[in-house]
């Protein structure tokens, strides 16, 4: 399986350098460059999406969301409205409707994100970020209408509502094990923050989410810049208590999604603030990433930088998929050179992705898009499997790379 997928990937290596030899349309509209071959691979890969997705949508039970998908059973798990990740499926469904005007795909998102209304106002809100901007933040994006944007503001306010002013951040998770945990996942999460800040909402929820990116800037990078996966915090003087692993290999180890979404974070932030330590923080995070002895020749990172090389560790295509949107938008902020490196590494991830043993074929892998993920190892919870976030943000970049060289929108 995974020579035939070499073989492809080399056939298409060779097409992509015949072709870079002409300038296309596409070289013509910046500095950034998109490749003809590169979009053309987009194209393909968009349409299938379409067409994957309205299998993944015939086989969704009512009142439930895609998760993941066990291939050798056959098995579908889906979550509930209120899981971290059932912002995702809808909010795939929105790209890919930007991308075909397919209605079907938007009828569908916007369907199924109706039960994720009642997320607006919860108490426990742990990752609204992901659940709430990546459905109707799309929504709103493509589709403005007044109630989405009362839900986005509602969202916001709850997300802000768990801020601890001693601590300067947002909790991050709640299980029995921490006083006040804060994970770099949290700042993917001040999207939502700052759009509503800058919606009309309260002025006070940028600096909530400034303050919590301080927060973390201060204490969960260590000196290369890798982040841990846990800094959890005494409520009652805000000072760190213990820097620990919950997903990652070890305390000390730099888990791939933690580092992804950091970057991640980080980008959207200097997009924000133009805060030029968000920057340096961003360019920092992807010099790490791409520079890192361990990432394998088609960028494709194992599920922990320091898992140990025997048994050769399981790859996760979730993280690569979130670097490689967070290095399209990045590679805009930077100088040319660097944003030249920046979009070859997410060209070859992009192109990792493409095929096998990534991508499935339609009709596979039970409607979703990629395979290869690890949810939560230390867990053994989803373990190499498709994963709902892992498609959201194949697509999210794709449609990114579409954008380079042009006036971007998001
Ligand atoms: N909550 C985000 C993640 O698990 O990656």
């Amino acid at each position: 399986m995974f020579r035939i997928g070499r073989i492809l990937l080399f056939v298409f290596l060779l097409s992509g350098l015949l072709a870079t030899s002409f300038v296309s349309e596409a070289q013509k509209k910046g500095p950034l460059r998109p490749s003809e071959p590169m979009l053309k691979l987009i194209e393909n890969n968009l349409k299938q999406a379409c067409s994957q997705y309205k299998i993944l949508k015939g086989r969704l039970p009512a009142g439930r969301f895609p998760k993941t998908y066990f291939i050798r059973t056959g098995r579908m798990e889906t979550g509930e409205p209120d899981a971290w990740t059932s912002g995702f499926y809808p909010g795939t469904l929105m790209y890919l409707y930007q991308f075909s005007k397919d209605t079907s795909l938007s009828n569908e998102a916007l369907q199924r994100m109706k039960l994720l209304e009642k997320n607006a106002d919860r108490k426990d809100a742990y990752d609204l970020g992901f659940l709430m901007y990546n459905s109707y933040g799309n929504a709103q994006r493509l589709l403005p209408s007044p109630e989405y944007a009362a839900l986005l503001q509602n969202s916001a306010r709850a997300l802000a509502a768990d801020f601890n002013a001693k601590v300067g951040a947002i909790r991050s998770r709640e299980t029995g094990k921490w006083q006040f945990p804060v994970t770099t996942d949290g700042l993917a999460n001040l999207e939502l923050l700052f759009w509503a800040a800058r919606s009309g909402g309260d002025p006070a929820l940028e600096k909530i989410a400034i303050t919590h990116a301080n927060t973390t800037l201060l204490n969960q990078f260590r000196p290369d810049y890798s982040s841990y996966d846990v800094v959890d915090y005494d409520t009652t003087n805000g000072q760190v208590v213990s820097r620990k692993t919950a997903r990652g290999y070890a305390d000390t180890s730099a888990w791939s999604r933690g580092q992804a979404w950091g970057l991640y974070g980080f980008t959207m932030l200097y997009r924000f603030t133009r805060d030029s330590r968000y920057l340096d923080q961003a360019v920092h995070i992807a010099d790490f990433i791409s520079g890192n002895p361990h990432l394998p020749v088609d960028k494709i990172p194992y599920w922990d930088f320091n898992a140990p090389p025997f048994p050769v560790p399981l790859r996760d295509a979730s993280s690569a998929a979130i670097m490689c949107s967070a290095l399209l938008e990045l590679c805009g902020y930077t100088d040319p050179k660097k944003g030249q490196e920046y979009v070859a590494v997410a060209e070859q991830i992009i192109r990792s992705l493409s095929f096998d043993p990534y991508k499935a074929l339609v009709g596979e892998n039970g409607g979703f898009l990629l395979k290869h993920s690890v949810g939560n190892m230390p867990a053994r919870i989803e373990v190499d499997v498709p994963e709902t976030y892992a498609d959201y943000y194949f697509v999210e970049a794709m449609m990114r790379y579409r954008q380079l060289g042009e006036k971007r929108s998001w």
